[in-house]
């Protein structure tokens, strides 16, 4: 134990089962099925979600490090901030190009990682008091669709999104996210945002079904975390992993494809969940931006857009919003 790190807890057992319950209620309750992606963070997900990132096909967190080593110096100077808080921070390991940043110009006073996984976040919080020694580190576990109050409030504070992971919410739930960050930041306050942007569509496929089988691995395991938290009997080696661009919405869609007709049990909720051979549950998209409109959506929420930086490729953006009075 060391007295920079806290860790709150925010997320006990039976709250969490009463969650998910409600959630495959739910999702699963009638067609067509889905399931939320927050469910693919148990630990074992958390890790095969860190090996994604490690992946070839994988560009988004290579892009996103790539973007943050420009823009970490100017967002020091820019924000003035001297609190960073990170939701969905996970392993925390792209931060540490910005914390570096901040802490070379001697600005640096806490990190709030804030992340569903208990696991990842204790991990990445040990690692970072080891290697910052005046930075004191305090973990949040929540969910940052409920929890966003318990952000702490002193300080100026620069709040972080990163991972294009705000693309994993379709448009209706990502305006009241929004709203939510900018309701928990004080006018000139700062969001730094990470958004992937629409591209070639066979590298964007490509990077959500890699040929190890990884991006597979991971999407079949909320079926795992189903059937361990609430007894389901998802038979895990009859479904298939399917990624596919939908050009509409400009999102990738990550489902799991039936092999056979089946029946689903999942006792606690009563419920009997038919699949005939081919049928999908759908359990994510991964929306890709443009920068008009993701701009737009900043403003509807509160926030003005003051920086715009991306990869040298032009992958991946990092915006620098200041919340308005
Ligand atoms: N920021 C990291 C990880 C992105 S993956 C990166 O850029 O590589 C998404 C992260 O968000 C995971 O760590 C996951 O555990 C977390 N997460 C997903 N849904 C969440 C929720 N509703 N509340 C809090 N954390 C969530
Ligand atoms: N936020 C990441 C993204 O949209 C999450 C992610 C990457 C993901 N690969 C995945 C989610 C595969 C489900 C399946 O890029």
């Amino acid at each position: 134990m060391n007295d920079r790190l806290t860790v709150d807890v925010h997320l006990d057992p039976s709250e969490l089962e009463a969650a998910l319950r409600a959630d495959v209620l739910a999702g699963l309750g009638g067609r067509p099925y889905s399931l939320p992606p927050k469910w693919f963070y148990d630990a074992a997900g958390s890790e095969l979600f860190d090996q994604i990132t490690t992946l070839d096909e994988y560009y988004p967190t290579e892009a996103e490090r790539a973007a943050l080593q420009q823009c970490a110096e100017l967002i020091v100077g820019i924000s003035g901030a001297d609190t960073v808080m990170e939701l969905g921070s996970g392993s925390s390991d792209k931060t540490r190009v910005l914390l570096d940043a901040f802490s070379a110009a001697g600005q640096l006073q806490r990190y709030v990682p804030f992340d569903v996984s208990e696991t990842a976040l204790r991990s990445a919080a040990d690692s970072l008091v080891a290697r910052y020694p005046d930075l004191q580190v305090h973990g949040v576990v929540g969910d940052f669709d409920r929890h966003l109050d318990r952000l702490p409030t002193d300080g100026l504070r620069l709040l972080m999104f990163l991972g294009g992971t705000l693309g994993n919410y379709t448009p209706g739930p990502r305006a009241t996210l929004l709203a939510q960050m900018a309701a928990t930041l004080r006018a000139g306050e700062w969001l730094l945002l990470g958004t992937d942007l629409v591209k070639d569509t066979g590298r964007l496929v490509t990077a959500y079904d890699d040929a190890a089988g990884v991006t597979a691995a991971f999407n079949l395991n909320v079926l795992r975390v189903v059937n361990r938290e609430l007894g389901a009997d998802f038979d895990v080696d009859s479904f298939e992993h399917v990624a596919l661009w939908n050009a509409d919405a400009e999102w990738i869609e990550m489902r799991l494809r039936a092999g056979r007709d089946m029946t689903v049990r999942v006792p606690p909720l009563d419920l009997e969940v038919p699949l005939v051979a081919g049928e999908e549950i759908l359990t994510e998209v991964s929306a890709k931006f443009r920068r008009d409109g993701i701009a737009a959506e900043l403003a509807t929420a509160g926030f003005e857009v003051v920086e715009w930086w991306t990869d040298p490729a032009g992958d991946f953006a990092l915006s620098l919003s200041r919340r308005t009075d």
